[in-house]
């Protein structure tokens, strides 16, 4: 189905329910991996929201992708057990090796990088996610290594 059709079926099935956007969010970044920005009117329309309503909900969340993900998903957590051993270090080295900020993709595709507040792993910090693998300790040198082996 396309990510429209999805929505009309979801906001068919959360009618009347004052609280539908974010459930429907979550549904569509679940099964299609981002949130589609042309989607925003029909949001609008389908829940008698205003568009810059719509929009604010998804920006504020950062957990929606505005497109698809790369092959390589990097999350570095940001919160103070990983700041306190250097978690902005290292994502300040990923930005800069990447050639991107924290929430985008890479153009070719290959690389997004994501900022996450708390892994579960704060003992091992910093610690980051690639694709579904959390990983602790992270030096710089560790991170672009895993970051290469995630992409081929
Ligand atoms: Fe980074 Fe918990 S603070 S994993």
């Amino acid at each position: 189905a396309s990510m429209a059709a999805r929505v009309r079926a979801l906001v068919a099935a959360h009618r009347g329910d004052r609280g539908a956007l974010l459930p429907i969010l979550h549904r569509i970044q679940a099964e299609f991996g981002y949130v589609d920005p042309d989607l925003v009117p029909l949001l609008a329309v389908e829940l008698n929201l205003s568009r810059a309503d719509v929009h604010g909900v998804i920006t504020f969340y950062t957990d929606f992708r505005s497109g698809p993900a790369g092959r390589a998903l990097v999350r570095l957590c940001r919160a103070e057990a990983c700041q306190s051993v250097g978690a902005e270090q290292l994502v300040a080295h990923a930005e800069q090796v990447l050639g991107i900020k924290v929430g985008q993709t890479t153009p070719d595709g290959s690389v997004t990088l994501e900022q996450v507040f708390c892994l579960g792993n704060c003992a091992l910090g910093p610690a980051g996610q690639i694709n579904e693998r959390v990983q602790g300790r992270l030096t710089p040198a560790r991170l672009e290594a895993l970051m290469v082996e995630a992409v081929h």
